[in-house]
């Protein structure tokens, strides 16, 4: 094993450089360590500088995501041994706009998911006297899998589609505007489904499925797009074959 490792890491501040510049740093290796580690080797003993984003080091907060030697990846998962021999590359993740260094500004995609409504939407709210939304095992199972999404936003930065098309609402929060379809206490179905049939919603995606690949919770966003188009198609032809019925 080698005794140093070196990272090659993204330097920008916008409002003052007119390029990314990449600055290169020989850090100890060691077989335990993570990207991340690597970077806070950095930051605590070779430039305080270096602004990235980070906070559970556990895969769950979602903040770490970077790109790696070019690929979409939590820093506080991926093994710098994995990486061998290196130079190891790493930038912020794609089609994010850099506010500095390795830190991404995610307003666009916060906006996106506030739009397919990412709580139980309720017509009535019951009395709490009455108490809880009860829920079986079965009803749980139903959307467990996107239930695990952590907003990480790799699937952006691996989607082709959100790269052509940044109206496109993305592949997280279709997934998990399915998590709360597929919620048995859950009525805003048709809600989320007015703003995910428009073009910029699950029709731009072709499933070219690499949000799927790089998803680090096994989500399958692509999956939740497919069934989201099936359930899009039947509302359809039910509004044409029934057009008194009411929606
Ligand atoms: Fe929280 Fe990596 S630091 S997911």
């Amino acid at each position: 094993m080698p005794e140093t490792i070196t990272l090659e890491v993204q330097r920008y501040r916008p409002e003052d450089e007119a390029e990314p510049v990449f600055e290169r740093f020989d850090v100890p290796f060691r077989a335990d360590w993570m990207v991340l580690d690597a970077l806070n080797y950095i930051k605590d003993n070779l430039d305080g500088t270096l602004s990235y984003r980070w906070a559970c080091r556990m895969g769950v907060c979602g903040s770490c995501g970077m790109m790696v030697n070019g690929q979409p990846l939590l820093t506080c998962a991926t093994y710098l041994e994995r990486l061998l021999p290196g130079p190891i590359r790493v930038e912020p993740l794609k089609g994010f706009p850099v506010i500095r260094d390795l830190v991404g500004d995610i307003t666009d995609f916060l906006e996106k998911l506030s739009r397919v409504k990412p709580w139980i939407v309720r017509e009535e709210e019951k009395p709490l006297a009455e108490g809880e939304y009860l829920q079986t095992p079965e009803q749980l199972a139903d959307y467990e899998q996107y239930s695990m999404c952590i907003n990480c936003m790799l699937c952006y930065a691996a989607c082709p589609i959100y790269e052509l098309e940044p109206d496109f609402i993305g592949p997280a929060a279709i997934a998990i505007a399915q998590r709360y379809n597929l919620d048995s206490r859950d009525e805003g179905v048709q809600e989320r489904l007015d703003v995910l049939s428009q073009h910029d919603g699950i029709w731009a995606c072709t499933f070219v499925g690499e949000c799927s690949v790089v998803c680090p919770k096994n989500v399958d966003p692509a999956g939740a797009i497919q069934r989201y188009k099936v359930a899009a198609t039947a509302d359809w032809f039910k509004s044409v074959l029934t057009p008194w019925a009411n929606r």
